[in-house]
């Protein structure tokens, strides 16, 4: 049986092994999917045995990311990023990517296919590293991408790492006016809070992205859908990004079907 796995501390809450199982299922393969709970003071021996150890290849989540990249060969996302969430066997070595990104513009073309048809910018609200993960994603796209944040320096580090640019809290309402996609990479929602960005200056037509999938609508969303925008719900980029895993460690691109959203859904 073949082992892999996401590292973490924590990763009780990870629902990795939900997606992966239901894959295995799918496609007859005999792995295991664990959770790899991995101390700060043993972390770095962790990646350095990696490579010897029974793994077929591991996801990496907080506070590892950036250890990751480090650790294996990037590839040109992961160099660009600084941050790596797969990692495969290549030759005698491991190598490295970060999907988040890819995995938001799949989710972009699952669930809101015309976005790519758009014209005016994408504007992001938020700066952390999905932020700067669907920004640089974005920008490979050819989006001109806008980030604002309510600490500035920070959209100013996003903007200048993801080659988008950086505006002010203030000058949101006259961006989103103008917008064909606005992504919420804030935090806000986990808890039910409300995010205090009014979609309501977004044209017709704009798709509005949320990147938190508990709960599956958001407030930012349930505003959208009902001005008749296209909602876009955080769950999608979880399970595309999972996909990357999956095919470098086991051949195959696995789907992301209804299926695997209702496995998913029923467990947050
Ligand atoms: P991740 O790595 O998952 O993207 P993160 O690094 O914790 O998450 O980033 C959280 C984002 O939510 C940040 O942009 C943060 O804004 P600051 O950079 O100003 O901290 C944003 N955020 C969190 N709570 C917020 C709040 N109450 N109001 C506005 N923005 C908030």
């Amino acid at each position: 049986m073949q082992r892999v796995g996401v590292v973490g501390w924590p990763v009780e809450h990870s629902r990795s092994p939900v997606i992966f199982g239901h894959w295995f299922a799918v496609h007859g393969i005999d792995a295991r999917y664990e959770r790899i709970a991995v101390a700060p003071d043993e972390a770095a021996a962790f990646f350095a045995d990696l490579a010897s150890s029974p793994y077929t290849g591991v996801n990496v989540t907080m506070p590892y990311k950036a250890l990751a990249a480090e650790s294996v060969s990037a590839d040109p996302v992961a160099t660009r990023l600084g941050v790596a969430n797969t990692i495969w066997r290549d030759g005698d070595g491991l190598s490295g990517s970060s999907s988040d990104g890819s995995g938001f513009i799949a989710s972009l073309d699952d669930q809101a296919p015309d976005w790519r048809g758009a014209v005016g910018p994408a504007v992001i609200v938020g700066a952390g590293g999905a932020s700067v993960a669907v920004a640089d994603a974005l920008v490979a796209e050819g989006c001109r991408v806008l980030v604002a944040n309510r600490t500035a320096d920070k959209a100013e580090a996003v903007a200048a790492r993801a080659g988008a640019e950086a505006i002010a809290l203030d000058a949101l309402p006259d961006a989103l006016s103008e917008a064909s996609l606005l992504v919420n990479a804030t935090s806000l929602g986990m808890d039910g809070t409300t995010l205090s960005v009014d979609p309501r200056p977004l044209p017709a037509g704009t798709t509005v992205a949320d990147l938190i999938y508990n709960p599956l609508e958001t407030p930012l969303l349930a505003a959208a859908r009902a001005r008749g925008l296209v909602p876009v719900d955080g769950l999608g980029m979880l399970l595309f990004q999972a996909t990357t895993g999956f095919e470098r460690w086991f051949g195959v691109k696995p789907k992301v079907d209804r299926d695997l959203r209702r496995l998913v859904s029923a467990t947050l």
